[in-house]
């Protein structure tokens, strides 16, 4: 389990802090939606976990040890809001390889399978894909990291909702495996899915209402 207690950030450049004293427990099993307007810090929040850039207070845990930014590199796989647009490879095996030469094909398989993307060629460019087909591109390329924290910025922005529901659908399987936090400022679309929900308000974490967005039934079949 990641814990994050009394985290504090506050930028020298704003007036007020982006943070202050957040707690927050992501457990493998129990995925943690986080709902926020636009620039009350949701990205932040997720760039503090995934170690990209450093808090002015407060610690992390993972298992409870503490753990500094650049091992929260290593647990962290952070999907960035619209990542097609960060696509590097020129094609889908090597958008795949990024970062990791020595992957067995075996491994790529798995991923693809997991994320529903069993059989597309690797030859192809990644912008060719569909744009559900991108999305499920690269969280197959965090996937592959085997991050023990899967950080995503925003899963649904932009995306008309055949596509949306392909993405939403990934994330029961998804949280399974690995602790998983997803931010965004459209919570009501994951509503039932979540059995834990937080609202940003003034750089503060508070429980999130309505309850419509948390989870009925152990399944999330409600
Ligand atoms: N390093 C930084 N320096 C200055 N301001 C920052 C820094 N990091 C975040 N902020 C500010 O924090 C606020 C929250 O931004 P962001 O996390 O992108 O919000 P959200 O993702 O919820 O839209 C913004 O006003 C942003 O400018
Ligand atoms: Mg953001």
């Amino acid at each position: 389990m990641l814990e994050l207690q009394a985290v504090h950030y506050h930028p020298a450049t704003v007036p007020q802090p982006v943070l202050r004293q957040a707690n927050l427990k992501l457990a493998v099993g129990t995925p943690v939606l986080v709902a926020g307007r636009s620039g009350s810090g949701k990205t932040t929040l997720l760039e503090l976990i995934s170690g990209l850039a450093e808090a002015d207070g407060g610690r992390f845990l993972w298992n409870n040890e503490p753990v500094a930014a650049r091992q929260r590199r290593w647990l962290s796989g952070l999907v960035f809001q619209f990542p097609e647009r960060h696509f590097l490879g020129l094609t889908v095996g090597q958008e795949l390889r990024l970062g990791q030469r020595r992957l067995g094909g075996e491994a790529i398989d798995q991923v693809l399978a997991q994320v529903g993307l069993t059989g597309i060629s690797l030859q192809q460019a990644p912008e060719r894909l569909s744009g559900g087909q991108q999305r499920r591109l690269a969280l197959a390329v965090q996937l592959l990291r085997n991050p023990r924290v899967l950080l995503l910025d925003e899963p649904t922005a932009g995306l008309d909702w055949t596509v949306r529901e392909e993405v939403l659908g990934l994330l029961d399987q998804l949280a399974r495996e690995r602790a998983l936090l997803v931010v965004t400022h459209e919570p009501e679309l994951f509503a039932g899915r979540f059995s834990q929900a937080w609202q940003l308000v003034d750089g503060g974490l508070r429980p999130l209402l309505p309850a419509t967005v948390l989870t009925m039934a152990p399944d999330g079949s409600s």
